[in-house]
C-alpha cells in the first residue's frame, strides 16, 4: 500500500504503447498511481508537456485529465523501480540487426536490460507485465533473469500483450475487442494474473478479459499480426491480378468480405503496409518456425512480407511506366508519408521504400503530410536538395508532374482537385496507392488515373 494509492503500477518505456496504455489506465483507475519511465530525456520533458511526444487522436484530453493526479512520467528509472508493485514493460522490440538471427529475429537487448535493472533496483517482491510484443517462450528467460536475485525476492512474469492500433489507439483501448493476460497456472503466477484482471475490469467487461497460459498469451499477439497482414498481402496480390483483367479490387473486396466467414476489414488494397510491428512481428515467427526446424511454416508466413516487398516495387513500376518510361528531373509530390492516416509515425512506412526509389529514378519530390513532415525529414536525410517539405498540399503540387498517394489521410478525399490540376504541369498524373480519391472526377478534371487494382483512366491513348 503506498498513501492514497492501493498499488503503485510503473511502466517501462514511454512510447507508442506505454504512453497511451498507461494514461488510460489512469484516467479508469484513479485508485493507482500510475508512473512510466524512460531513457528518452525528450521524451519524458515532451510528456509533461503541451505537446505530446506523439501524435494520437484524443490522447492529450486523457493525459491532460490525470497526468499529476495519479500519472507521472520521469527519468528517476531506479526510484521507481524500488516503490512499485507491479511494472510493465513497454520497450522496444526491434527486428535485430546484426549476429545470429539479423534480419529476422526480435532484438532482445533493450527487454533484457529492464530486467537485470529490475534485480539491481528492487527491494520486494513484484509483478512484472510483458506489454512488448516478444517471441513465445520470453517469459521463461525473463523469470530465470528476474529469479536469480540473491534478495530472496520472487517475480511472477505475465503476458498481457498489446493489440492497439496507432490512430485508433485511444478508442482501441477504451473498447477493446479483449484484454488478453497470460501467466503461470501456479497459485502465485494465476494470483498475479487476477491483479491485472482487477486493473482492466475497472472499464473493460469481464467477457472482454481473458486469461491463458503464458506462451499462448505471448504466440497469440503474433498471430493476430500474421492474420492482419496476410489479409492485406493476398489482397495486394488479387490487386496485381485486377489490374491485369480489368477487374476492380474494391468490387471484389466488397463481394469476398460480405461472407460473414470472411468479414470486411483489412481488405483495403494498398501500396503495402507499413508500421513497426507487422513486419517485424512476421519475421519474428519466421525465425521461431525455422529455429525449431518447421521451414515450410516459415516459408509460408515469410510470403507475407515478400508480398508485401512486392507491391511497394510494382508501384513505382508502374509510375515509371505510365510516366513515359523516365522520372528523371521530374517533380513529384507524395500525399501522406505517415504509415496510414491519423498518425505521425513512419515507422516502416511503405512511402520511405517508394521515395527512397523515385529518388535512384532521379526524380524529385515534394514531401506534403499534415503530422508527419518531422518524422520524413529524418528518413529522407539523404535526399538533400531532391527532396522538399511542405505542409499546405496546394501549395506542394505547383509545378507537380504527377501526385502519388502514400497515406490514406481524410484530408485528401475532399481537396479542390481543379485548382490542383491548374497548378500541375501536364500532362497530369494521379498514382492513388490508397484508391481515396475520386477517381472519375479527377479523370474529368483532366488528371490521367492511375489506382490500385482497377483500370486506368487516362486521356494518353
Ligand atoms: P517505442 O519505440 O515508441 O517505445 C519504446 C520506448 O522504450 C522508447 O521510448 C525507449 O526509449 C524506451 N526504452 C528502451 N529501453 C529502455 C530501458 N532500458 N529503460 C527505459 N526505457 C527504455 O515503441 P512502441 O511502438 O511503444 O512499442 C513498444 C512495444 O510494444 C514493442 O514490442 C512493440 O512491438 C509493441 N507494440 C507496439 C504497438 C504500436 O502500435 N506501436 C502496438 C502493439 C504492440
Ligand atoms: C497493427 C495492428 O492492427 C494492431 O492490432 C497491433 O497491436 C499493432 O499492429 C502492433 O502490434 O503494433 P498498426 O500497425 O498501428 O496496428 O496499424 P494498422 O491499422 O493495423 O495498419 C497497419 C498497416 O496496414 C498500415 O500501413 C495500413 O495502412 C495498412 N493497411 C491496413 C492496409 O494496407 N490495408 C488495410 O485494409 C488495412
Amino acid at each position: 500500500m503506498s498513501g492514497k494509492y492501493i498499488k503503485n503500477l510503473l511502466c517501462i518505456g514511454a512510447g507508442y504503447v506505454g504512453g497511451p496504455t498507461m494514461a488510460m489506465i489512469a484516467s479508469k483507475c484513479p485508485q493507482y498511481r500510475v508512473t512510466l519511465v524512460d531513457i528518452n530525456h525528450q521524451r519524458i520533458d515532451e510528456w509533461n508537456s503541451d505537446r505530446l511526444p506523439i501524435y494520437e487522436p484524443g490522447l492529450d484530453e486523457v493525459v491532460r485529465a490525470a497526468r499529476g493526479k495519479n500519472l507521472f512520467f520521469s527519468t528517476d528509472i531506479e526510484n521507481n523501480i524500488r516503490e512499485a508493485d507491479i511494472i510493465f514493460v513497454s520497450v522496444n522490440t526491434p527486428t535485430k540487426t546484426f549476429g545470429v538471427g539479423a534480419g529476422m529475429a526480435a532484438d532482445l537487448q533493450y527487454w533484457e536490460k529492464t530486467a537485470r535493472q529490475i534485480i539491481a533496483c528492487s527491494e520486494s517482491s513484484k509483478i512484472v507485465v510483458e506489454k512488448s510484443t516478444l517471441p513465445v517462450r520470453t517469459a521463461l528467460a525473463m523469470e530465470r533473469i528476474l529469479n536469480s536475485n540473491d534478495k530472496g525476492l520472487h517475480f511472477d512474469v505475465l503476458s498481457n500483450p498489446e493489440f492497439l492500433a496507432e490512430g485508433t489507439a485511444i478508442k482501441d483501448l477504451l473498447s477493446p475487442d479483449r484484454v488478453l493476460i497470460g501467466s503461470r497456472l501456479t497459485d502465485s503466477g494465476v494470483a498475479a494474473r487476477q491483479q491485472i484482471v482487477d486493473i482492466y475490469a475497472n472499464w473493460v467487461p469481464a467477457d472482454k478479459i481473458l486469461t491463458s497460459d503464458v506462451w499462448s498469451s505471448e504466440l497469440s499477439k503474433l498471430v493476430a499480426n500474421v492474420f492482419l497482414s496476410q489479409r492485406i498481402s493476398t489482397i495486394n496480390a488479387i490487386s496485381a491480378i485486377c489490374e491485369k483483367t480489368e477487374a476492380d479490387v474494391t468490387n471484389v473486396a466488397r463481394a469476398v468480405g460480405m461472407d460473414q466467414r470472411i468479414g470486411a476489414r483489412y481488405l483495403n488494397a494498398s501500396i503495402g503496409f507499413g508500421g513497426s510491428c507487422f513486419k517485424k512481428d512476421i519475421l519474428n515467427l519466421v525465425y521461431i518456425s525455422k529455429s525449431y526446424g518447421l521451414d515450410e511454416v516459415a516459408d509460408y508466413l515469410h510470403y507475407v512480407v515478400k508480398m508485401n516487398d512486392y507491391q511497394k516495387e510494382r508501384f513505382v513500376e508502374s509510375m515509371l511506366q505510365a510516366m513515359f518510361n523516365t522520372l528523371a528531373g521530374k517533380r513529384i509530390c507524395l500525399f501522406g508519408f505517415a504509415f496510414k492516416a491519423d498518425t505521425g509515425d513512419t515507422r516502416e512506412s511503405p512511402a520511405i521504400y517508394i521515395a527512397k526509389r523515385l529518388l535512384e529514378e532521379r526524380a524529385d519530390l515534394v514531401i506534403t503530410d499534415p503530422k508527419a513532415l518531422r518524422n520524413a525529414r529524418k528518413d529522407l536525410a539523404g535526399g538533400g536538395d531532391h527532396v522538399t517539405y511542405i505542409a499546405d498540399p496546394y501549395e506542394a503540387v505547383s509545378g507537380c508532374h504527377a501526385i502519388a498517394v502514400m497515406t490514406e489521410w481524410d484530408l485528401y478525399k475532399s481537396l479542390d482537385y481543379k485548382k490542383i490540376f491548374e497548378k500541375m504541369i501536364k500532362p497530369a498524373f494521379i498514382f492513388d496507392g490508397r484508391n481515396i480519391i475520386d477517381h472519375p472526377r479527377c479523370f474529368d478534371i483532366g488528371f490521367n488515373i492511375y489506382p490500385l487494382g482497377k483500370p486506368p483512366l487516362t486521356h494518353l491513348e
